[in-house]
């Protein structure tokens, strides 16, 4: 019998076809596959979902559903290709010092309802996927304590914690190229030279990162 795959799920948050996060995300599924994971990539972007409805079904007493989303709509391929998954590789931009609505709005349905109102027993997986976040934002690594981010990060590793993987892992990517032609646009706070010479020196580095940590989930 051949041996089945471990399965590593791509999910990029960002709205951007192509640009820094896709391209982090498509990085870490590219170092996934090299270590023989099966991937597959969701765009949030172009599914029609809404974040939880709180209808708590996932939370009845009586439930089968205790740790799946009972609400049907676009996401629901997704978040049934993500049982027994080996690890989920997610992306977003930082939008206003946080993540996308739409990854907000898949957290809230994926992660809520593996979570258990119980302290004894605060989740309803035993053993989930691993986990890797990319962020990708414009400001640089050094603003990151100031802008908060780190609390912001730290927040979000301790709920992707709870789905009880082997590990989150959280890449920064910072003083993203954000335009093209910095030209066209109003943007007197960003020097063109400076993002570009990041992108050519640094983004490589951040794409090896991600590349790195998609081995990882697929246990390489
Ligand atoms: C609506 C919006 C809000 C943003 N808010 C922030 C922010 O709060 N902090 C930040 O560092 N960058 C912010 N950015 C910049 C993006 O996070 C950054 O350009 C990112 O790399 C874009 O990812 P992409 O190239 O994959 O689209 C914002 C961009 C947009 C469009």
């Amino acid at each position: 019998m051949p041996e089945e795959k471990l399965r590593v799920i791509g999910i990029d948050g960002g709205p951007r076809k192509g640009w820094n996060t896709a391209r982090a995300v498509g990085e870490a599924l590219e170092g996934a596959a090299e270590a023989g994971a099966e991937t597959s990539l969701y765009r949030l972007w172009d599914m029609n979902f809404k974040g939880c409805a709180s209808c708590f079904a996932c939370k009845r007493r009586e439930s089968f559903l205790r740790g799946a989303c009972a609400f049907k709509d676009g996401l629901s391929p997704l978040l049934d290709a993500l049982k027994g998954a080996a690890g989920i590789v997610m992306g977003s931009p930082i939008y206003l010092g946080d993540v996308t609505a739409c990854l907000r709005a898949f957290w809230e349905r994926y992660i809520f309802s593996n979570l258990n109102y119980d302290a004894d027993n605060p989740s309803v997986m035993k053993k989930g996927p691993s986990s890797v976040v990319v962020y990708t934002m414009n400001v640089p690594s050094e603003a990151i304590p100031k802008m908060g981010y780190d609390a912001l990060f730290r927040l979000h590793a301790g709920f992707l914690g709870r789905l009880n993987g082997d590990f989150v892992e959280q890449i920064a990517v910072c003083d993203t190229l954000q335009f093209e032609d910095y030209s066209m646009y109003h943007a007197p706070m960003f020097s063109e030279e400076h993002k570009r010479r990041v992108r050519d020196e640094v983004f490589p580095g951040d794409l090896a990162k991600a590349r790195a940590a998609g081995r990882r989930l697929a246990g390489g």
